[in-house]
């Protein structure tokens, strides 16, 4: 896959792309990143980028020109459509389904926005969709394209060691993940849950769903709404809601029982 990125700060969005799992999918090849700072294609002395914005105001605006050049150097350098992506706070907000469409496609095209963004004329024209990884703030585009270069650098195909591993994430099948435990196995914080230490794969896998599910229904129930439940999963939601709620009448007849 190809990742295409415009911004005022290329140094952020490399050093970022060069570590960790998306470092290595980047050496292995099977992620390409490439930035493009609209700077290189402005042609005043100045190298000017953005402008005030119209109608008064504080802040600066994007200038159209310079990034529709670096659009075009994008798109001359490669076959496949460059599916241009603005991160904004504007955009509907980043899903691990999205990552996942967007993780299969051969290329996209990140515009990473300053100051009070981009000329909206350009994002009519030239983008395809706007992308925010949440209801805040920030000061630029880079930090939310960063985000999405891990979250689909790591679903390319032999990026993760673990060829289960991105099955088994939070969120891939619409649940938050189990709880996950190492040794030693006795601690002055706890002991890990015997059922790990069985052996019985069967009894692993439905402990490990049950959990799921419970932290689904107790962090995210947004998520679980969404979500049509089979019989198996049904029942052991049901068993985690009665065993949670006889813990806490329990904890408040009697304190916190650790
Ligand atoms: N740029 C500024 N804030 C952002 C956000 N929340 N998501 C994506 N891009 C942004």
């Amino acid at each position: 896959m190809r990742v295409d990125v415009i911004t005022l700060f290329p140094d952020f969005i490399n050093q970022s792309a060069d570590v960790g799992v998306v470092g290595r999918a980047r050496k292995r090849g099977l992620l390409q990143v490439q930035t493009w700072n609209p700077r290189d294609f402005a042609h005043d002395n100045y190298r000017t980028v953005d402008e005030r914005t119209c109608g008064g105001g504080p802040g600066m605006v994007m200038l159209i020109d310079p990034l529709r050049e670096a659009l075009g150097a994008i798109r001359e350098a490669s076959d496949a459509p460059a599916h241009v992506i603005y991160l904004s706070p504007q955009g509907p907000r980043l899903t691990q389904k999205k990552v996942e469409s967007l993780a299969a496609r051969p290329r996209i095209t990140l515009l990473c926005g300053r100051y009070e963004g981009v000329d909206e004329r350009f994002v009519a024209h030239e983008v395809d969709e706007e992308l925010s990884i949440g209801d805040y703030v920030l000061s630029g585009g880079e930090l939310a394209a960063a985000v999405l270069i891990d979250a689909v650098g790591r679903l390319q195909d032999g990026a993760l060691n673990d060829a289960q591993s991105a099955q088994q994430d939070s969120f891939s099948d619409g649940l938050l993940d189990c709880p996950h435990y190492t040794r030693p196995v006795e601690h002055a914080l706890g002991a890990v849950p015997p059922v790990l230490l069985s052996g019985d794969h069967a009894a692993i896998r439905r402990w490990r769903l049950k959990q799921s599910l419970g932290r689904t229904w107790l962090r995210r129930p947004d998520l679980l709404a969404r979500r049509a439940l089979d019989k198996e999963s049904r029942a052991l939601l049901e068993e985690f809601r009665r065993e949670y709620l006889a813990a806490q009448r329990l904890e408040a007849k009697t304190g916190p029982q650790d």
